[in-house]
């Protein structure tokens, strides 16, 4: 979910009426429950966090800070796995977080909705309670292309956690990181999610990537979500938690043929990697 809403072209693309006039299945479809059903998957990632923080704190982690939260499916998720824990959601674009609220905090029961907070502001300005664990997935800190920026980002996540917090982000790199490509894959639900790298520019090691979602009648949305990125590398992440005054940090690389993700310092490159980077405070 970028910052940028949907450009005009992009949503005239998305043609609205059959030839026989009947509303097209695009027209009709919403963006972020497409995105949520195709990109999102809170529970094993929640499973994810808990198992690294038993293993690094001897305790289970109650309060979550999800940023870049966009609809906070998964802050919503993390307070509704047990009483005890608590979730902020930040997000500087009020569109998604409006419709998180309205569809995945509203339908919860009242104890849930009262663990969430969902704050609209830069995660780079905001100062929450602490926590005991900063989250950035999908990718979204990728939109910091300068080290100072991204130190920056970092240095907010980590004055953020308790004394034995920890953050967690997500990356993902590989042979054909850099080439120009579209990969499809149907969903439930009966749409076809597409994410498109776009361009690369090896100069500043800049992606642009595209989600388009493809429909049964052959409507489709193009452009549902643009992002314009860096492709920092594992060390530049590694060094700028280290410089924003993490202690240590932990790469858990995806091994395709494991089910879960396993801590490494060394592996074999592959087309497409991805990998979960922990700072420890
Ligand atoms: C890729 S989406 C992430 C969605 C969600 N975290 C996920 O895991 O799928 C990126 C989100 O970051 C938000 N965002 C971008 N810059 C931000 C900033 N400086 N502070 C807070 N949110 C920001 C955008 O509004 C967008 O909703």
């Amino acid at each position: 979910m970028s910052p940028k809403r949907p450009s005009k072209r992009a949503r005239t693309r998305s043609t609205a009426r059959t030839a026989k006039g009947r509303p097209t299945l695009a027209s009709r479809a919403d963006r972020y429950v497409l995105y949520q059903r195709a990109v999102q998957d809170p529970e094993p990632e929640i499973a994810f966090i808990q198992r690294v923080f038993k293993r690094t704190r001897g305790r289970a982690a109650q309060s979550f800070r999800e940023d870049f939260c966009a609809t906070a499916h998964l802050a919503t998720a993390w307070a509704k796995g047990h009483r005890a824990r608590t979730a902020i959601g930040v997000d500087i674009d009020p569109e998604p977080l409006a419709w998180g609220r309205a569809n995945v905090l509203a339908p919860e029961p009242e104890q849930v909705q009262a663990r969430v907070t969902l704050a609209r502001a830069n995660v780079l300005e905001y100062a929450g309670p602490k926590v005991d664990v900063v989250g950035a997935f999908n990718f979204s800190y990728l939109i910091f292309k300068k080290r100072q920026e991204l130190v920056a980002y970092f240095r907010k996540a980590y004055e953020a956690l308790d004394r034995d917090g920890l953050f967690f982000c997500d990356l993902f790199g590989g042979t054909e990181a850099i080439v120009p490509s579209v990969e499809s894959r149907r969903c439930k639900g009966g749409f076809t999610y597409v994410w498109e790298h776009a361009r690369y520019n090896p100069i500043a090691n800049e992606i642009l990537c595209h989600i388009h979602f493809r429909f049964r009648d052959g409507s489709e949305i193009r452009e549902a979500f643009t992002y314009d990125w860096r492709l920092w590398t594992i060390p530049e992440i590694r060094e700028c938690l280290l410089e924003a005054g993490f202690r240590d940090t932990q790469v858990w690389w995806d091994p395709t043929d494991e089910d879960e993700y396993r801590l490494s310092e060394s592996e074999e490159n592959q087309p497409g990697w991805l990998v979960y980077i922990v700072g420890v405070k």
